[in-house]
């Protein structure tokens, strides 16, 4: 039995705003869809699970979901190997189900955009069976990095890239005889084959299936891995100090090209479709020429999602990447945290309160009642400053990370660190909805229904607290804040696009004003210290004390113009 479907009047997709600039200030709720809602009791998330909480989404007041893949995909790396860019995975359901989704989710008011894996496909899709079967030399070859090996024997890796998800980027085939054959190269896991980019049809198919997905209704596509597309076809070794556009397989100057011809796609369609990139480029400057005019609409904005819970941190990345963007008249997006870095209520709870994939440990000592009050204040700032914002499922529960038994531990970061990484799982734990045990209704329970298969992680007990179900029930809780901040953030003109300015302010202390009403504090200091001029307090993240702002918290103010 399957859980009901929301009732949804048939209103053809054009409900949504046709203002041209959505995407400038839009508020983007991340969807990883196997732990968001599971309707079949298979203990995994699907398609039918996110019709069935439309409601909560659109009363959460986001304008648009984004898909983690969805694709058919042996999960390898929790699908960013895909198999087939055209098809919904099974365990998610079909692609009726998508195209239903989609069009159930415009009639709220949402847009859907979707993530698309360009750099590397799943080796089980069809262009590399194709691949390994032609052998060496072979057309089907040349649409991946096939090479021979060095060495007398050519059993030496072609270079000695390291991979981003540490370990080696080459893996040496078999030949159709059973002899050692050639290497191929793979910037994440063995079972995620780099494309070559160099190549006439991989360009055209990607183009396709871009238009495919728009075709469907998809209001936009986030770009995964998008720096890494180009490698230098010489081969060299990564030089110990690259200048930039010069590593041999990270932002390379002809990865640009491909952007432009994405848009010449996306803007030959009807309302405004967009690119997001995932541009993991540390030079400000560098990042911003992906968002060029002719190129992605926006990126995730990394250096402020990884620096520590600090006025002076926060305030130089604001700085830093506003200025970046203004030449190129793109806006910055906001990010607390997406289904690969540790959740923010456990992040700000730890003495080192940055973000760095290296640094993840096993059994890392947090102060969770602290890190949830600073990820409520953060999570307020970052919906205060100029321009759109992301919210990762769960987030507006305020779910910690999850410290995971390693026996069920899936991610490839775990494994290729040696079991020192944690990896990525915990924070992409099933969401729990209601109850006091799990599934916490992640999966059907209770009367009428066969028992559910476990969700696919484990759900910790404490998280009987953290249900949407019990949240509700709370105005000083996380959902609350997230709801009611979003609701005032559409109101208020002033917030989302459009310029900030710095207001003076102590040490510790972040102020800047949206427009002539509305100003945003932030204080990270442990003393309470006073408001700037106001008329009334528009939220706060935690209580005033005595009419002063609190430590790790921040107010939006109302101030008349
Ligand atoms: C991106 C994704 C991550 C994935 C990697 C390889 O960084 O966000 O989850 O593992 O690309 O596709």
């Amino acid at each position: 039995m399957t859980m009901p479907l929301t009732d949804t009047p048939a209103i053809a997709p054009t409900a949504f705003t046709r203002d041209p600039l959505w995407w400038r200030s839009a508020v983007i709720y991340q969807v990883y869809v196997r732990s968001f809602a599971d309707s079949d009791g298979d203990g995994t998330g699907d398609l039918r699970g996110v019709r069935s909480r439309l409601g909560y989404l659109q009363e959460l007041g986001v304008d648009a979901l984004w898909f983690n893949p969805w694709y058919p995909s042996p999960f390898a790396d929790g699908g960013y190997d895909v198999a087939d860019y055209r098809g919904i995975h099974p365990a998610f359901g079909t692609l009726a189900d998508a195209e239903e989704l989609i069009a159930e989710a415009a009639a709220r008011g949402i847009r859907t955009i979707i993530d698309i894996v360009p750099n590397h496909v799943s080796s089980e899709h069809r262009w590399f069976r194709e691949a390994l079967a032609a052998g060496p030399g072979s057309p089907e070859r040349e649409r991946f990095w096939f090479h021979p090996g060095k060495g007398p024997n050519g059993d030496e890796m072609p270079t000695n890239w390291v991979s981003n998800f540490q370990g080696d980027t080459w893996t040496r085939t078999t030949n159709p005889d059973g002899t050692p054959g050639e290497w191929y190269l793979h910037l994440f896991a063995p079972e995620q084959p780099d494309l070559n980019w160099n190549h006439p049809e991989v360009r055209a198919e990607h183009e396709d299936i871009l238009r495919f997905w728009f075709d469907r209704g998809v209001a936009g596509v986030r770009i995964d891995s998008a720096g890494l597309l180009i490698k230098d076809p010489a081969l060299p070794e990564v030089p110990a100090e690259p200048r930039q556009g010069e590593h041999p397989t990270e932002d390379r100057d002809e990865v640009h090209e491909v952007y432009r011809a994405w848009r010449r796609v996306v803007d030959s369609y009807e309302g405004t479709r967009v690119l997001v990139g995932e541009v993991w480029v540390p030079d400000a400057s560098r990042f911003a020429a992906y968002l060029r005019p002719d190129e992605m609409h926006t990126a995730f904005n990394f250096d402020f999602m990884t620096r520590p819970w600090s006025a002076d941190e926060l305030r130089a990345s604001i700085d830093l990447m506003l200025a970046a963007h203004a030449p190129v008249g793109a806006p910055s997006t906001w990010v607390l945290s997406n289904h690969d870095v540790t959740r923010p209520v456990t992040r700000y709870g730890r003495d080192d309160s940055g973000f760095a994939f290296a640094k993840k440990r096993f059994g890392t000592p947090t102060d969770l009642e602290l890190g949830t009050r600073r990820a409520r204040a953060a999570a307020m700032l970052a919906a205060a400053l100029p321009g759109s914002l992301y919210v990762y499922q769960g987030d507006e529960l305020g779910l910690p990370e999850v410290e995971l038994p390693r026996e069920v531990l899936e991610d490839p970061m775990h494994f290729r660190s040696g079991g020192i990484d944690p990896g990525r799982d915990g924070c992409r734990v099933p969401l729990p909805w209601r109850g006091a045990a799990t599934p916490f209704g992640f999966s059907p329970d209770g009367a009428g229904h066969a028992a559910s298969a476990a969700p696919w992680l484990p759900q910790p007990p404490e998280w009987a607290e953290l249900t949407v179900q019990a949240q509700e029930a709370d105005p000083g809780s996380m959902l609350w804040l997230y709801r009611q901040a979003l609701r005032i953030r559409k109101r208020e003109r002033s917030l989302g696009d459009g310029p900030m300015t710095w207001m003076p302010s102590e040490p510790g202390v972040l102020a800047f004003s949206r427009g002539e009403d509305v100003v945003c504090v932030t204080n990270f200091g442990a003393e309470p210290v006073a408001l700037p001029d106001h008329d009334r307090i528009l939220i706060s993240s935690a209580p005033l004390v005595g009419g002063l702002l609190a430590h790790d918290s921040t107010a939006w103010l109302h101030r008349t113009a």
